[in-house]
């Protein structure tokens, strides 16, 4: 059985139609791509993976489980989103990353064993201390994965992650990334950038205005695609 199974999708928003029948399986432990044009509605999958918005037809399993407004309190504390943009407390980074665990109630020595992993997981140990308002906009993403990998959830949705970061800060969200999927988590990485997705996922699929156009393995994907709008994607032909 799949881990993540969304059957049929269909989202509106006012009166367009932004997801047309989106179905997708993905296994325990795979990472996998989602890329595809601005407003293809990435974003907008997501979040009903993620449980924060509700599909107006079909049905979205996760672990078995049909997520809908009573399940995904259940739920939701075992998935974790990384948002495009970010917005962290004005607090020190260790008190961001920590929170969760505090709403949770566990015990201060505990807590500062988990902030501590999960802030090496994305070399940040060294600003523990830091004021979160005083970072960079590539430390701030790497503060806000480690915030979802402290808390340890089976299930961790980026969208768009590394959009406008430099190279050092990229290379290490991806190495976090795969560290965590080597570890058994299941990922669903958004991104624009194909290269990241070829170099990071196990599938890759194409969303084009709201159809799953195709998912394949990645070396499929890029090498010999099936569709001709992935061809047209992958080689930049496709205007957007
Ligand atoms: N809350 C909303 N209300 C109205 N339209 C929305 C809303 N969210 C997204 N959209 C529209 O849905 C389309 C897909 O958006 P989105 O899912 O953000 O795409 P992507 O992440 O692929 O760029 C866009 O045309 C966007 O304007
Ligand atoms: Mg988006």
């Amino acid at each position: 059985m799949a881990f993540v199974e969304l059957r049929s999708i269909r989202k509106r928003h006012s009166d367009k139609e932004i997801l047309k029948g989106v179905s997708l399986e993905i296994q325990q432990g795979e990472l996998i791509s989602i890329v595809g044009p601005s407003g293809s509605g990435k974003t907008t999958l997501l979040r009903l993976i993620d449980g924060l918005d509700f599909p107006d037809s079909g049905e979205i399993l996760i672990g078995g489980t049909r997520l809908t407004k009573e399940t995904a309190p259940a739920i939701r504390p075992n998935v974790g989103m990384v948002f495009q943009n970010t917005v962290l407390f004005d607090a020190s980074v260790y008190e961001n990353v920590a929170y969760s665990l505090r709403f949770r109630g566990l015990p201060n020595d505990l807590i500062r064993q988990k902030v501590e992993a999960a802030l090496s997981l994305v070399v940040l140990k060294d600003l523990a201390k830091r004021s979160a308002l005083t970072l960079s906009g590539g430390e701030a993403q790497r503060v806000a994965l480690a915030r979802v990998l402290v808390y340890d959830p089976d299930l961790i949705l980026l969208d768009e992650p590394t959009a406008n970061l430099d190279p050092a800060n990229t290379l290490i969200i991806e190495g976090a990334l795969r560290n965590a999927n080597l570890q058994g988590k299941t990922i669903v990485l958004v991104t624009h950038n194909i290269f990241q997705a070829r170099r990071l996922a196990k599938r890759v699929g194409l969303l084009l205005e709201g159809e799953m156009v195709e998912v394949q393995e990645t070396e499929r994907f890029f090498n010999s695609p099936m569709d001709q709008r992935t061809r047209r994607f992958i080689s930049g032909d496709l205007v957007y």
